[in-house]
Parts: structure tokens; C-alpha cells; sequence
């Protein structure tokens, strides 16, 4: 990489330069948006999260602010807890939004929602809602990946029902959540 002094031009440090050159060039930066409840984020979730950081030029971790009845975390402790886990990746930002997904992905200059699907179980709901997505903005592409098979069965669900009856949790989730599990229900 070329270096002069102490600064170091980043690939991207390139593509800004030759869109200021070249404006009509077009260049495209994919981001993408990864929506969703993440109370608690998984090892399911971060799997998907880094399988989308190596696809996308920018992935925005979305967490819903919702009326969940029973929560297991409030929102900002989830999004503390995701920043935590995604700091090793620079193109990964963690926001909170509240409303129309669709009004959100427009506000982020978003083309791209990602979502996962684990099992055919999953299916039916994801492709109402990507549909649904599509029929309110047709702009915005929904994006399906799999997460790793040994996540196939994991859900954050199952995790609060988990915590709650006192189970193990290891694997499941990454370590500092189930610390911050352990100390929520003890
Ligand atoms: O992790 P979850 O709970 O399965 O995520 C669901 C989520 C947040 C993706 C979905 O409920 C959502 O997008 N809610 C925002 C409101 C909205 O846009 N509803 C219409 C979707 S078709």
C-alpha cells in the first residue's frame, strides 16, 4: 500500500479520491441493513454479521425500539452489547430504529436489507416480510444468507428461555453476553 510520511491510502482512501475526480463515475458502495430484535445478539447473529461484513461495503446493525412485553435487555443495553462484539470490524456500525424498516433503509441510503435464514420454519415469515418490504419501497433488495449449520437451531428466544431456568450457555452466545445474562438473572 503506498505510504508517504505516516499515512497510509487505504483502498478507500482511492475511491474517495477518484469520485471527487470523477463524479460521474459510477462507483458503487453497498450497504446493507441487518434488522432486527437482537435480545441478546448470538452467535447465530454474529456469524450472519460477519458473513455480510466481507459482502457489503457498509453493514448498519439495526435494533428495533420496541414494545417487546418482557425484554431480557433494554435496547441500549443490546446495542452496548453488539458494539461490543462487532468492534473488530470497522465497516459494521450498530443504530436503533423505530418505525417502517423501509423508512429507516431510505433514511440510510440503504439498497440492501439482510436477513437470515436458519431452517424452512423460518421461510414462510421471512418471505412475507420481504415482500411486504418490497411492495412498500421496491427499491430495496431483502438479501437472505445462512448462517453456519451449527447455529441452525439457536435463537435468541431460546436463549432468554435459557437464561431464565438457569441453563448453560456457553457457545451460544458470545462470552460477554452470557456474562451480562448471568448477572441480569442471578
Ligand atoms: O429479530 P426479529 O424480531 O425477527 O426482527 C424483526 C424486524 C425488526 C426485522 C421486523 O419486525 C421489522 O422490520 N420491524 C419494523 C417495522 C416494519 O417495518 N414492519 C413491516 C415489516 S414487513
Amino acid at each position: 500500500m503506498p505510504r508517504t510520511n505516516n499515512l497510509v491510502f487505504t483502498p478507500n482512501f482511492w475511491v474517495r479520491m477518484c469520485r471527487g475526480a470523477f463524479p460521474n463515475l459510477t462507483m458503487k458502495t453497498s450497504i446493507a441493513i441487518y434488522p432486527g430484535s437482537f435480545d441478546p445478539v448470538t452467535n447465530g447473529h454474529l456469524d450472519l454479521i460477519e458473513r455480510g461484513e466481507k459482502m457489503f461495503d457498509r453493514l448498519i446493525v439495526a435494533v428495533l425500539k420496541n414494545v417487546e412485553k418482557e425484554p431480557l435487555f433494554s435496547v441500549s443495553e443490546r446495542v452496548e452489547m453488539l458494539r461490543q462484539v462487532t468492534k473488530r470490524w470497522d465497516s459494521v456500525e450498530v443504530d436503533v430504529f423505530e418505525g417502517l424498516l423501509v423508512d429507516y433503509a431510505r433514511k440510510r441510503s440503504a439498497a440492501v436489507i439482510l436477513r437470515g435464514i436458519r431452517a424452512v420454519s423460518d421461510y414462510e415469515y421471512e418471505l412475507q416480510m420481504a415482500l411486504m418490504n418490497r411492495k412498500l419501497e421496491p427499491r430495496l433488495e431483502t438479501v437472505f444468507m445462512l448462517p453456519g449449520e451449527s447455529y441452525s437451531y439457536l435463537s435468541a428466544k431460546l436463549v432468554r428461555e435459557i437464561a431464565k431456568l438457569g441453563g448453560p450457555l456457553a457457545g451460544l452466545v458470545p462470552p460477554l453476553v452470557e456474562q451480562r445474562i448471568r448477572s441480569k438473572v442471578s
